[in-house]
């Protein structure tokens, strides 16, 4: 089933300047990017976006990290995307990430990880509602 789902590539990534290398591995992956949107998160939109886990020790931390520089959010489209970006992502866990996912290969950290995926239709239908308008959201031709 085609699906619709949201990545963040998370200030480290933008800082690392690793957003093309990342974006390719959806692209090479056959995905298509449909949304693209490099932004501030406010605090208050983190506390929506991570509303489950308020109240968990690293919390503080990782709204701070993610309002502290620009983040590329992107809206990604394709066959299965929802669990076909989480293989491409990479256990949450740098250290622990197989090598040939985004965070087995670019990082050694659970916190700065490098990108953010939807877990499931759900969450993705509420992340993307909080990241996008349904105007910057895309449709075009793909050629396979
Ligand atoms: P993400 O996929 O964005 O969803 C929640 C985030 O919390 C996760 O990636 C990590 O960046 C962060 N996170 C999860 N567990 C820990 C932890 N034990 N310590 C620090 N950060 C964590």
């Amino acid at each position: 089933m085609v699906e619709t789902t949201l990545i963040i590539l998370k200030p480290d990534a933008v800082q690392r300047q690793l957003m093309g290398r990342i974006i390719a591995r959806f692209e090479d992956k056959g995905l298509q990017v449909v949304g693209a949107k490099l932004m501030r998160i406010t605090e208050d939109l983190a506390g929506k976006h991570y509303a489950e886990h308020e109240g968990k020790p690293f919390y503080a931390g990782l709204v701070k990290f993610m309002t502290s520089n620009p983040v590329l959010v992107l809206a990604i489209r394709g066959d299965e995307a929802i669990e076909v970006c989480r293989r491409l992502l990479g256990k949450t866990n740098g250290i622990e990430a197989d090598p040939g996912t985004i965070r087995g290969d670019f990082g050694l950290s659970k916190g700065y990880n490098l990108v953010h995926g939807s877990d499931s239709a759900k969450s993705a239908k509420r992340e993307l509602e909080l990241f996008f308008t349904k105007d910057e959201i895309h449709t075009y031709e793909q050629t396979v």
